[in-house]
C-alpha cells in the first residue's frame, strides 16, 4: 500500500477521491480519458456486465498505476431478487433474515460487477410523511442499531472479498429528522438527542465494521453535514475510531453552496475536505480545486495521503487487485431458487397482522368464491416498492396469482382492478364490482400506495389511503361479504376511517418479489404472522411526531385526564379541564403501537422475574419470563423488553427498547425468554460523548409490544 501510495502524484491521489456517474451501458469518452489519466476512483451507476468488464479494463489496464475500480450501486432491498422494503424487513424483527437478504443481494450484485452499495440506510425516522422511511428500518435507535448492523454483516460477510461487497452506513447523521417530513429539509436535534437516539445505529455499524459512511444531505444545526468537521473528524474518527472512508452524497459537496455555507464549489470542496469526507459523490470540487486548495491552504499532502489510503485499503480488502482481471460473469437469467425462497421468508416475516376480527383469517381454501379486489393485487411492479434500479417485475409473483394457486380447483377466484392506479379517484364498474363481493365468500382487497409514493423526494402531507380507496371500502362495507384488506405501502398510513368497514387488516409494505406467495400463505394459514411494527402508527397526521419513547413532560396524558373535543361543555373556564399533554380532537394514543402485530395464535405473559433487586453498574441483571401460547397452532413471538431509567440527570424517555428475541412456541407449551441486561442497556450519553450510568431505580417491562404486559423494578447502584 505504502510503495503503490509513494508512486502516486498528488493528481493521481485526487483522482481515488473522485466518483463518476456511469452512462448506463456504455463507456463514454470522457470518462474513459479520465479513467486513463487516474482521475477517478469510483463509478456510480454502472451495472451491464461488458461495461463494467471494460471500466475496470480501462483502469487496470490503461492508467498509469492500474487501480482498479470501486463500482457503487444502491442495492437497497435486493439486486435482481427483491426483498421487501427494508421498513418491512425490519417488521421482522430478525437480524438473521435481514442478514441473509442482504447476503443474496451482495451475491447477485457482486456477479454483475458491484462491489459496493449504499446501505443499509440507518436514519432514525419518526415520521412517516418522510418519503425514505421506506428505506430505513424504524424509529427505535436498538431496533436499528441491531438490523442495521446485520445488515452490514451480510452485505460484507467475514471478509470483504469474493461474494461479499463493502456497505456504508447512511446518510451521518440525522436525516431523517427533517422538519414536517420533507426531504433535505434542515434537521432541529439537540446534542442529547443526536447522541442518544440518532448516531446509536452509526456507532454500531462502525463497531461492526462498515466499510464506508455516507454524509448525509441535512444541515444539523447550521452547518450540512458534507462539511462538517466535528461530525466527522471529531465523532467518527477520533471519538469512534472509524477506519473505513466516507462518501458524500449525490452532489452534497456542490451543494453546501446552495445550502449557503460557502460561496462556490471551490470553498465548498474545502469545508468537505477540512470535514473528512474521503470521497465525492458525482460534483467536481476535489477534482476541479482540491489541488490549487491545497496548495493555498500550505498544507502538504498528509491528510490526503490518509483519505486515499482508506479507499486503498477498501480496495485492497476487496481483493480487486488480487486479479489481473476484474471479468465479472454476470447475473443469471432465471433467480436462484434459493434466493426467491429466501425473499418470500423475508416476505412472511415482514407482514404485520393489525386487525383479525372474528377470526376472519386466515381463509379456508375450499371457499367457493373469492373476489380479489384493487389496483395492486396484480402488479408485479408496484409490489417490489421503492429503490429497485435492478428489480424487473418479470420476476415478480403477484398476489393475485399467488391466490389462485393457493386455492381448491373448486374454488373461483374473481378479479377486479377495481381503480386505474392506487392515486385514482373513480372506482371503474362499481356495480359489476359490488355484484361480485355480493357474491363471494370474503374479498380480499389489496390496496395502499404505488411504489412511486414512497422513497427519495417522495413525502406526503396526508397519509390516508391515497384516490378514492377509502370510499371503495365504504361501498363494499355495505355488502354482507367479510372484507380482507391487504396494504402494499412504503410507510405508515393514516387507517382510522376504514377500520371499522373491514373485518382484517394485513400490512405487508412493498413485499418485493415474492411478495404474492407469502401474503398467500399468511392468508390461507400456510405460514402464522409474526410481524411486529418498527414505528408507530398514527392516527392522524397531526399527531406526528409520534413514537413510542417520547418523553413524559410535567404533565403527562392518561385515559383520566384526557379531554376530548366533544366532551368539552360550552364556554367551559380553560382550566378546568385536563390541562395534560394531548390533543383535543384526536385519542393521545397512536393508532398502532411500536412492537405491535397479531399472531393466529395468541400468548400470554407469566413470571417476570429479576436475577437480583440490586446490581452494581458493572454487574448484569438476568430477566426472565414465561410466554405461554395459549393457542393450538404454532406461533412465532417476538418478546420485547423495554426500561426507564426513572430519575436521571437528563430526562429519560418512559420506556426504551433494550432487547426482543424471536421464539417459536407450540401450541399449548410455555417458554422461558431470557435476556441480560448490564450498563450497555442502562446508561445514556451527554452533549460531549461521556456515556453515564447513573445509579437508582430503573422500571424494566416486558410483553408483546411497546405496551409491555408486565413491568418490575430494581436499583442500579455504583459500589465504590
Ligand atoms: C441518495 C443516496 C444514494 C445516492 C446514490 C442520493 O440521492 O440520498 O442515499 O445512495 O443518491 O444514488
Amino acid at each position: 500500500m505504502q510503495q503503490l501510495l509513494s508512486q502516486m502524484t498528488q493528481e493521481e491521489k485526487i483522482g481515488q477521491l473522485c466518483q463518476v456517474s456511469g452512462a448506463e451501458g456504455y463507456v463514454p469518452d470522457h470518462i474513459r480519458h479520465a479513467i486513463q489519466s487516474g482521475q477517478v476512483g469510483s463509478v456510480i451507476n454502472e451495472v451491464h456486465k461488458e461495461t463494467i468488464n471494460e471500466l475496470q479494463r480501462i483502469a487496470i489496464e490503461e492508467s498509469r498505476l492500474g487501480i482498479p475500480l470501486l463500482v457503487g450501486r444502491d442495492v437497497i432491498h435486493g439486486f435482481k431478487t427483491i426483498f421487501p422494503i427494508p421498513l418491512g424487513q425490519a417488521a421482522s424483527w430478525n437480524p438473521e433474515i435481514i442478514e441473509q437478504g442482504a447476503k443474496v443481494a451482495a451475491k447477485e450484485a457482486s456477479m454483475a460487477g458491484v462491489n459496493w452499495t449504499f446501505a443499509p440506510m440507518i436514519d432514525i425516522s419518526r415520521d412517516p410523511r418522510w418519503g425514505r422511511i421506506a428505506e430505513s428500518l424504524g424509529e427505535d435507535p436498538y431496533l436499528c442499531a441491531e438490523l442495521g448492523s446485520a445488515m452490514v454483516k451480510g452485505f460484507q460477510g467475514d471478509y470483504l472479498y469474493g461474494e461479499s461487497i463493502a456497505a456504508c452506513a447512511k446518510h451521518f447523521v440525522g436525516y431523517g429528522a427533517a422538519e414536517s417530513g420533507k426531504d433535505y429539509c434542515a434537521t432541529n436535534i439537540p446534542p442529547n438527542e443526536l447522541r442518544n437516539v440518532h448516531m446509536v445505529p452509526f456507532k454500531a455499524a462502525s463497531e461492526n465494521k462498515v466499510a464506508t459512511f455516507m454524509s448525509s444531505f441535512s444541515d444539523i444545526d447550521g452547518v450540512p453535514a458534507s462539511g462538517n468537521k466535528w461530525l466527522f473528524d471529531q465523532v467518527l474518527r477520533k471519538d469512534w475510531q472509524f477506519e473505513g472512508f466516507v462518501v458524500s452524497d449525490w452532489e452534497s459537496i456542490s451543494q453546501l453552496t446552495i445550502h449557503g455555507l460557502t460561496e462556490n464549489l471551490k470553498g465548498a470542496a474545502w469545508k468537505a475536505f477540512d470535514a473528512g469526507i474521503d470521497m465525492e459523490m458525482v460534483s467536481t470540487g476535489y477534482r476541479d480545486h482540491l489541488s490549487e486548495l491545497l496548495q493555498e491552504h500550505d498544507e502538504d499532502d498528509t491528510r490526503l495521503n490518509q483519505m486515499v489510503e482508506r479507499i486503498l485499503t477498501t480496495k485492497f480488502q476487496l481483493g480487486l487487485f488480487d486479479q489481473p482481471t476484474l471479468e465479472c460473469p454476470g447475473i443469471f437469467e432465471q433467480l436462484p431458487e434459493a434466493h426467491l425462497q429466501a425473499a418470500k421468508q423475508a416476505a412472511v416475516e415482514s407482514c404485520v397482522l393489525l386487525q383479525n376480527r372474528d377470526d376472519v383469517l386466515p381463509l379456508n381454501k375450499n371457499l367457493s368464491k373469492i373476489a380479489v379486489i384493487g389496483p395492486l393485487a396484480d402488479d408485479g411492479y408496484e409490489q417490489l416498492g421503492t429503490w429497485i434500479f435492478d428489480g424487473e417485475e418479470r420476476h415478480s409473483q403477484s398476489i393475485l396469482s399467488a391466490v389462485q394457486s393457493s386455492v381448491s380447483e373448486q374454488t373461483q377466484v374473481e378479479f377486479h382492478r377495481a381503480m386505474n392506479t392506487s392515486r385514482s379517484h373513480e372506482v371503474q364498474n362499481m356495480d359489476a364490482l359490488t355484484e361480485s363481493v355480493s357474491n363471494a365468500d370474503v374479498a380480499i382487497l389489496v390496496l395502499g400506495e404505488e411504489a412511486i409514493l414512497s422513497g427519495e423526494a417522495h413525502c406526503r402531507a396526508e397519509l390516508g389511503l391515497p384516490g378514492c380507496q377509502e370510499q371503495l371500502i365504504e361501498q363494499l362495507r355495505q355488502t354482507d361479504t367479510q372484507l380482507v384488506l391487504v396494504i402494499l405501502a412504503g410507510r405508515p398510513l393514516t387507517l382510522e376511517p376504514v377500520l371499522n368497514n373491514v373485518d382484517a387488516v394485513l400490512y405487508a409494505w412493498h413485499p418485493g418479489s415474492m411478495g404474492g406467495p407469502a401474503v398467500a400463505d399468511l392468508l390461507f394459514g400456510d405460514a402464522n404472522p409474526s410481524g411486529k411494527l418498527p414505528v408507530t402508527f398514527p392516527r392522524k397526521v397531526g399527531q406526528i411526531p409520534i413514537y413510542y419513547s417520547q418523553k413524559l413532560s410535567g404533565k403527562p396524558v392518561n385515559e383520566h385526564n384526557f379531554v376530548h373535543i366533544d366532551d368539552i361543555p360550552v364556554r367551559a373556564a380553560q382550566t378546568s379541564l385536563g390541562m395534560a399533554s394531548n390533543h383535543l380532537d384526536v385519542h393521545f394514543t397512536p393508532q398502532f403501537q411500536f412492537g405491535f402485530g397479531l399472531s393466529y395464535s395468541q400468548f400470554s405473559y407469566q413470571n417476570l422475574q429479576l436475577s437480583t433487586k440490586q446490581i452494581d453498574v458493572d454487574g448484569t441483571l438476568v430477566v426472565s419470563v414465561d410466554v405461554h401460547n395459549t393457542s393450538n397452532r404454532t406461533g412465532v413471538e417476538v418478546v420485547q423488553l423495554y426500561i426507564h431509567d426513572r430519575v436521571a440527570s437528563l430526562t429519560r424517555p418512559p420506556k426504551e427498547l433494550k432487547g426482543f428475541q424471536r421464539v417459536s412456541i407450540g401450541p399449548g407449551q410455555t417458554q422461558t425468554v431470557t435476556f441480560n441486561i448490564d450498563k450497555r442497556h442502562l446508561g445514556f450519553y451527554i452533549a460531549d460523548g461521556t456515556y453515564l450510568c447513573e445509579p437508582g431505580i430503573f422500571s424494566i417491562g416486558i410483553g408483546s409490544s411497546s405496551n409491555p404486559e408486565l413491568w418490575n423494578e430494581f436499583e442500579l447502584i455504583k459500589t465504590p
